[in-house]
């Protein structure tokens, strides 16, 4: 097994780029996958997919201060680069860029950044106010230094994917945005790098985040309106105990963020948050609504 390249600085990075270049054109081109690390098989499937679109697969493990808030997990975040080099090896990865804090922000704390405007205000905004927009302002600086042709996000991430595509078109950034689907454990639970924070109890309560989304699928997929898909997943969201807080529960328009009425047609995302004990996590689903056998590709 060949580990990928591991560069560090913006020099070691445009070497390895120089060193290997692409062809350009359908299937070819670089295929870029930005993450924080603490991978787990839900990034090795965007890297996989990536792997199909592009010749060459660059990967990003970039912990962002940007898109944390105060008292979020920064500190904390779990950090770990040989495990992450290995797991980068068996889904063929070309190239890590895993830069330090200086490189990326050489001149400090960016003062011009990206905003994500309404689509940061509402859902994952509320909460995490400022949180779309440093993840913009990252993906955007990543784009300019990795060059990519393909970018992979997963629709875990769902307004983030959202957002991302939104922010290159409007600002014409030459990029094809991926979405690709969330990786589940057996049971259900979305793979995520914050249930290592979960203790045992923890996870078996997360669970009620897939119970719900499930639920409102399959109303969507006997063809029921938009307030039956919220109702059937809010009934399974009203038995959980008071070690589970409910963020929110939206049932929204992929390309505005914003809650549909009851007789919208099409593609929506059935999106969910709730903090267990001390551990915030998101899910979603998406979906098509007016349609019997209504779940999105
Ligand atoms: O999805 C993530 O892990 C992050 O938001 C991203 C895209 C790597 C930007 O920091």
């Amino acid at each position: 097994m060949t580990l990928p390249v591991l560069v560090r600085t913006r020099e070691e990075l445009a070497a390895a780029l120089a060193e290997r270049p692409v062809a350009t054109g359908a299937g070819h081109g670089r295929g870029v996958v930005m993450t924080m690390g603490a991978l787990h098989s839900g990034h090795l499937s965007l890297v996989t997919r990536a792997r199909e679109l592009a010749d060459q697969v660059l990967v990003t493990i970039f912990v962002n201060p940007l898109q944390f808030g105060a008292d979020e997990d920064l500190d904390t975040y779990p950090r770990d680069l040989e495990r992450d080099l290995a797991l980068l090896a068996g889904v063929g990865a070309d190239i890590v860029f895993a830069p330090t804090l200086d490189v990326v922000f050489p001149d400090g704390e960016p003062v011009v950044r990206v905003s994500a405007g309404s689509l940061g205000e509402v859902l994952e905004g509320v909460t995490r106010p400022g949180h779309l927009d440093g993840a913009l302002t990252i993906v955007l600086k990543l784009m300019h230094l990795t060059r990519p042709d393909v970018s992979v996000f997963g629709q875990k991430d769902a307004q983030q994917v959202m957002a991302v595509q939104r922010m290159v078109r409007d600002l014409d950034v030459p990029v094809s945005i991926v979405a690709a689907p969330t990786v589940r454990d057996d049971d259900g639970l979305a793979l995520s790098s914050r249930n290592a924070y979960l203790s045992p109890t923890e996870r078996e309560r997360a669970l009620v985040l897939f119970r719900a989304l499930a639920a409102g699928k399959r109303v969507a997929l006997d063809g029921e309106d938009g307030d039956a898909v919220r109702a059937a997943a809010r009934a399974v969201l009203a038995g959980v105990g008071p070690d589970v807080e409910l963020d929110y529960l939206a049932l929204i328009d992929p390309r505005t963020a914003v809650e549909v009425p009851a007789d919208h047609h099409g593609p929506v995302v059935l999106a969910v948050a709730a903090r267990i004990g001390a551990t915030r996590l998101i899910d979603n689903v998406p979906l098509r609504l007016g349609e019997r056998a209504g779940v999105s590709a």
